[in-house]
């Protein structure tokens, strides 16, 4: 059991004791060497990143590194309805199709992310909701979207961050969203319906944010979570698996590796399948010194992923993009630095060279390549 104060103290001694290791290594093999998704492979998971159009065309740099490293892809934000349905008669596929061909290109699978989420809905879609709520506005949208992708995903995020016990609802739903106060969670029923029905094929998952931190809000939102998913089972939602996005704080936030492995055995036992979706480490509130950052943000994801790996239901993870150039961590306002220099939170660094979170997230995956005994 590792809990935050454990980790940090453990870290410090350890910091102190040795010199500080600036490079990918860490004695294991590295992607520096070897392409992160041939180790997951090996281990027969996933690994892969979410990726943007626009930022691939003008870098070429990181195209070749998201080719060499990604066995599997998604759009961080141009499948989403802001961009795919800017107002009500125009459909804007153009960025997601590009992904796809660009991901073609590259032997890799794609990922459809999202359907239905609170944060992208476009303002005409937002007083439609409000105004005069519809269902067709969740059906005709799937059926056009989920249809003309059929049998090319490899999964969809049909629902995206349907809890937030913050919002005060006793069910722990989040009643701030639009699609909950039009249609209460039955808009959750009808979109992965809809999408099961217009790509009869593909695996349907619910992703949800914040579900490891070891804090009484965090348990408070497992619990609705979990509450949430045996009504959705029950009334027989066609949900194959759940999204754990996994953006980790972990200087702001306790964790601890059983509460989150009880956690994701509650979801396997449902039948359900793991898959961590969005995984990036907020370093905001770490140390000052970038190389002594590094270290402590590998051991995070170390923690953290070899939990996650040790349950049989996981598929896999991919990270919330590539190198650090382009992080959304930079661009949040939750987890940007005051000085707005760069976070650190993903593999690559803004070179586009491997950082010892690089060869934490391979030794991960070894883990779980070699089990124990
Ligand atoms: C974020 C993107 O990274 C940003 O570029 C965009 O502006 C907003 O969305 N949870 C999710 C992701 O499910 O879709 C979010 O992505 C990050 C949090």
């Amino acid at each position: 059991m590792l809990s935050r104060r454990n980790f940090i103290s453990a870290a410090a001694t350890m910091a102190a004791a040795l010199p500080l290791r600036t490079g990918p290594a860490f004695g294991a093999e590295t992607s520096a060497t070897r392409p992160l998704k041939d180790i997951a492979k090996e281990a027969g998971l996933l690994y892969g990143a979410a990726i943007d159009s626009r930022v691939l065309r003008q870098d070429p740099a990181l195209a070749a590194l998201v080719a060499r490293e990604a066995g599997i892809v998604v759009a961080e934000s141009e499948t989403k309805r802001g961009t795919v349905q800017p107002s009500p008669s125009r459909y804007n596929f153009a960025p997601t199709d590009e992904l796809l061909r660009v991901a073609g290109r590259n032997s890799q699978d794609m990922r459809g992310h999202t359907l239905i989420w609170h944060e992208s809905v476009p303002p005409w879609l937002s007083q439609s909701l409000s105004e005069a709520p519809k269902e067709s506005l969740i059906t005709d949208y799937i059926k056009v979207v989920a249809g003309r992708y059929r049998g090319r995903f490899h999964s969809w995020d049909v629902v995206n961050e349907p809890v937030a016990p913050d919002d005060g609802a006793a069910d722990g739903m989040r009643i701030s969203s639009p699609w909950q106060k039009a249609f209460g969670e039955n808009y959750i029923d009808l979109a992965f319906h809809s999408a099961r029905e217009a790509d009869p094929d593909a695996p349907l998952f619910l992703n949800e944010l914040n579900l490891e931190p070891d804090v009484r809000w965090g348990e408070k939102r497992r619990k609705a979570f979990l509450n949430l998913l045996d009504r959705l089972i029950k009334r027989n939602v066609p949900i194959n698996g759940i999204g754990i996005e996994a953006h980790i704080k972990p200087f702001r936030f306790a964790y601890t590796q059983d509460v989150f492995s009880s956690f994701l055995n509650e979801l396997s036992s449902r039948g359900l399948k793991i898959l961590i979706t969005e995984f990036d480490v907020a370093d905001i509130e770490g140390p000052a010194d970038p190389a002594e950052r590094d270290k402590l943000v590998a051991e995070a994801a170390t923690s953290f992923l070899d939990v996650a790996f040790a349950n049989q239901a996981t598929l896999g993870c991919l990270t919330w993009g590539l190198s650090d150039k382009y992080s959304w961590l930079s661009r949040y306002k939750d987890y940007q630095w005051p000085d707005r220099q760069l976070s650190r939170g993903l593999p690559f660094d803004y070179k586009m060279d491997a950082k010892p979170l690089a060869a934490a997230i391979a030794q991960a995956y070894q883990k779980r390549t070699q089990p124990k005994g």
